[in-house]
């Protein structure tokens, strides 16, 4: 027999069909700027891309954008925006358990902490509230152990991103 899949199912393959392919793009170029810092660093130490902000480029940059900014797309745009998730506890918790992140690729506990670290306080920008304390690789462990696990993740990230903006909207 034929199974039949529901709209919602197919919408949801066309997504992360096009984030892979447009993934697996923007990867190749996240290598070739990996290469070149390389090159000169080797030449004068000009160029420092350190070993976080490599993986950012590598295993994040190729959907939200190697600044944090991903266009006109359904992926959202780090940039000057997510540190206000930080202002509430589960906002703070969302963005460790966010599947981009807790099923990342970045096995490293340590080393997603500074990724998030560097996604939150470089990117982040002014969004994130002053006092904001930074990741620990502690932090990211124990997150990871409870993925978000949702049939509707939108409504999820809606709900979560309203009450953070109302939090920070009352810190001012
Ligand atoms: C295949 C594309 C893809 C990759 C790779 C990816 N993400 Fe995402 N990310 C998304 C999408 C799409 C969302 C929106 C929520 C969802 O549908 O999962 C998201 C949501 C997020 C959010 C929450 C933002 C919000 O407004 O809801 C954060 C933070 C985040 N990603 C960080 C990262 C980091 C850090 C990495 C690398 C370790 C990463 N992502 C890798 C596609 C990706």
């Amino acid at each position: 027999m034929q199974r039949i899949r529901s709209p919602e199912s197919l919408t949801e393959n066309a997504r992360w069909w096009r984030a892979g392919a447009r993934f697996t793009r923007a990867t190749g170029a996240a290598v070739a700027i990996g290469v070149m810092a390389g090159l000169m660093m080797s030449g004068h130490g000009a160029l420092a891309l350190d070993r976080t902000r490599t993986t950012y480029l590598e295993k994040c940059g190729g959907c939200h954008g190697i600044e944090g900014q991903s266009g006109q797309t359904y992926i959202p745009t780090l940039r000057d925006r997510i540190g206000t998730l930080s202002c509430t506890p589960e906002g703070r918790a969302y963005l460790l358990t966010v599947p981009g992140v807790s099923m990342s690729l970045i096995r490293d506990d340590a080393l997603m902490a500074q990724v998030m670290n560097f996604v939150l306080f470089d990117l982040g920008g002014h969004s994130t509230p002053p006092g904001t304390t930074p990741f620990t690789a502690e932090e990211v462990h124990a997150q990871r152990g409870h993925p978000l696990s949702t049939t509707d993740l939108l409504a999820v990230r809606a709900q979560v991103w309203a009450r953070a903006i109302a939090c920070s909207t009352n810190r001012r």
